[in-house]
């Protein structure tokens, strides 16, 4: 999704713009731009595709001056072309947005009645042109974007220069998250923390419905009621944001390599110091009073709530609803007073998921997020925050974060279900070594990568892949398909193997691959069936189980995936690993960019 950032400094802008943009490449994009004041004067220059054809650009055109501000965009209204890219320009006024300006278009028939033409196709071309029609009647840059902004609806982060402005720059957040980095005389902004690690550790993020006035010496913040406010100053860990590939070829491979390091370190953050017990942030959500739970995702953090519905089910006992925020949130679903929420999403900036919570909190629930930003906006807003401690994703399509939202919800349900004494101490002590033995196990289902690049190298002329799981290995099943197709652009679906019977099996045939994922647990004869009515049609069969579940049952398959012998608990979180594998392959094998697949963007903060 669209990323912003800016800087007030001492040095060329350029430079730290372009630095600052790719360190935002992994949210995805379809061009970029930037802008200078350079002696007073306002210049941009804007690309299509990836950032490399921005720099070039640079080289041929140069953009001198030491204050500017940057976006890579996501297109959401209009083409991908320069003129749609940001930054937006308007007389004296530069602008780049992140967010969606939902009144666009009346705001553009208004300036249109005014003999105000708009150019480009976007929502963010009005905002450039307000500012600009405010600054016309005589206010001050600052009112002129207070005045423009309380004209919107919609999301937004935004950052404004002006012209004949050297040391201003102002910014607004409402919907869209921006954060603001400290230097020694410089000032920088940006759409998070990552994106201005090689300039600061010190960042202040902005509430909702702030805005702010920046310079070189002062930053000023107001908040939604137009009162100066502290925001706090925090000291990220540069380190722990340094976002480098490691000798891999891509940041999905490294990701998917360090999960056993990832997942330890996840589980460690939960267990006690004697590694007995399970321990939560502290909180007052009353967990022995839970009798239902909302649980709400987008994408592949939808996928780990479906799975995490049959631990609390059966381990904790509890009711579980599961739903795609964005249909969530404009059902209106009634509240109880007991229920409390869970949001999953790595990013904690979802737009349909803080959405879908705003809608929770507003009926009086209580919120937990599983998160991997802790600063991010669902983060902000939660009664209860469950971190994830894997570090920034960088891939676009997620793997080391759905293995630890897979982690954490696992000893969410295990810890809700001793609290509510509904099973054993011997069972819930089992289940603990269970989840402790997680990262080894995942080590050695790594060593099968070689396996699995070579079914990929087949799998890759296929045009339909079918995915089937039973129990909670089916959310496993759609999340393999997700995987298959955001990466590799194979169309692949994920059903229930008891399901295939009632339509999918029509589409069997000798070149549709069936990949089966059987673990030998107490669905897995049921599986077995499933799979022979695919074989007995010629179907291509993938089944990916444990030795003794090969040994029993793959006979005429096409292919098979070894895994090692896993607990039915933990299951889940161990089979994710062939998933991301052979998705990556097949990814590799095609030629596609794994990390920036086309179209999709890491962090979706428009609806
Ligand atoms: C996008 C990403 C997916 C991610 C989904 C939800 O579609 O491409 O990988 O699963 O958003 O994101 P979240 O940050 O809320 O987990």
């Amino acid at each position: 999704m669209c990323g912003i950032v800016g800087v007030l400094g001492k040095h060329e802008a350029a430079p730290l713009l372009v630095e600052a943009l790719k360190r935002l490449e992994y949210r995805g994009y379809d061009s970029a731009g930037i802008a200078t004041v350079n002696d007073g004067k306002l210049d941009r220059r804007r690309a299509i595709g990836k950032l490399v054809n921005l720099s070039d650009l640079l080289v041929h055109n140069p953009l001198a001056g030491k204050s500017g501000i940057g976006h890579t965009r996501w297109a959401t209204h209009g083409a991908p072309s320069v003129k749609n890219a940001h930054p937006h320009q308007a007389g004296d006024v530069t602008v780049v947005h992140n967010g969606i300006i939902e009144n666009f278009m009346e705001l553009r028939a208004e300036l249109n009645n005014n003999k105000i033409k708009c150019e480009t196709d976007t929502d963010t071309e009005v905002v450039a042109l307000l500012a600009k029609y405010y600054l016309s009647q005589g206010l001050s840059p600052a009112e002129s974007v207070k005045k423009t902004i309380s004209r919107l609806s919609g999301a937004f982060a935004l950052a404004f220069l002006f012209d004949g402005e050297d040391d201003l720059m102002l910014v607004a957040r409402r919907g869209s998250p921006l954060a603001i980095g400290h230097g020694d005389g410089e000032v920088y902004i940006g759409s998070d923390a990552i994106a201005m690690a090689h300039l600061t550790s010190k960042i202040t993020y902005l509430d909702e419905g702030d805005f702010a006035q920046l310079s070189r010496k002062n930053i000023q913040i107001e908040d939604r009621n137009g009162t100066i406010v502290n925001r706090e100053e925090k000291n990220i860990d540069v380190s722990s944001i340094a976002i480098d590939k490691a000798g891999y070829k891509h940041f999905m491979a490294k990701e998917i390599a360090e999960q056993p390091l990832t997942l330890a370190k996840t589980i460690k953050n939960y267990l006690d110091e004697d590694a007995e017990q399970i321990r939560l942030p502290k909180n007052d959500i009353k967990l022995a009073n839970i009798d239902c739970l909302t649980m709400v995702a987008c994408g592949t953090a939808f996928y780990a709530a479906l799975t995490a519905k049959y631990w609390f089910e059966k381990i904790a006992r509890i009711k579980v609803e599961v739903d795609v925020a964005s249909e969530f949130r404009y059902r209106e679903p009634p509240v109880t007073k007991e229920t409390t929420a869970i949001f999953v999403s790595q990013s904690g900036e979802t737009a349909d998921t803080l959405a879908a919570l705003r809608y929770m909190s507003s009926q009086n629930a209580k919120i937990i997020s599983v998160v991997n930003v802790p600063e991010s906006s669902i983060a902000r807003e939660s009664d209860l925050v469950l971190p994830l401690y894997v570090g920034p994703e960088i891939g676009v399509a997620s793997t080391k974060a759905f293995t630890a939202q897979l982690t954490v919800l696992a000893l969410l349900a295990l810890k809700i279900a001793k609290t509510k004494n509904v099973i054993t101490e011997a069972q819930y002590c089992i289940y603990l070594e269970e989840l402790k033995v997680i990262p080894e196990l995942i080590n050695q289902t790594l060593s099968i990568e070689s396996n699995i690049q070579k079914i990929a190298a087949e799998l890759v002329s296929s045009q339909d892949v079918i995915f089937l799981g039973r129990g909670a290995m089916y959310p496993l099943a759609m999340e393999g398909a997700l995987k298959l197709k955001e990466i590799s652009y194979i169309h692949a679906e994920g059903y229930p193997s008891g399901e295939l019977k009632h339509g999918p099996i029509a589409l069997i045939d000798k070149n549709v691959p069936v990949v089966v994922i059987a673990p030998m647990d107490s669905l897995f004869d049921k599986s077995v069936s499933n799979m022979q009515e695919v074989m007995a049609r010629s179907g291509k069969i993938l089944l990916i189980s444990c030795l003794k579940g090969l040994d029993k049952a793959s006979q005429g398959t096409w292919a098979t995936i070894v895994m090692p012998t896993i607990p039915e608990f933990i299951a889940p979180i161990i089979y994710a690993v062939p998933m991301q594998l052979l998705a990556y392959h097949t990814a590799l094998a095609k030629g596609t960019d794994a990390d920036q697949p086309r179209n999709l963007a890491k962090s979706v903060t428009v609806e």
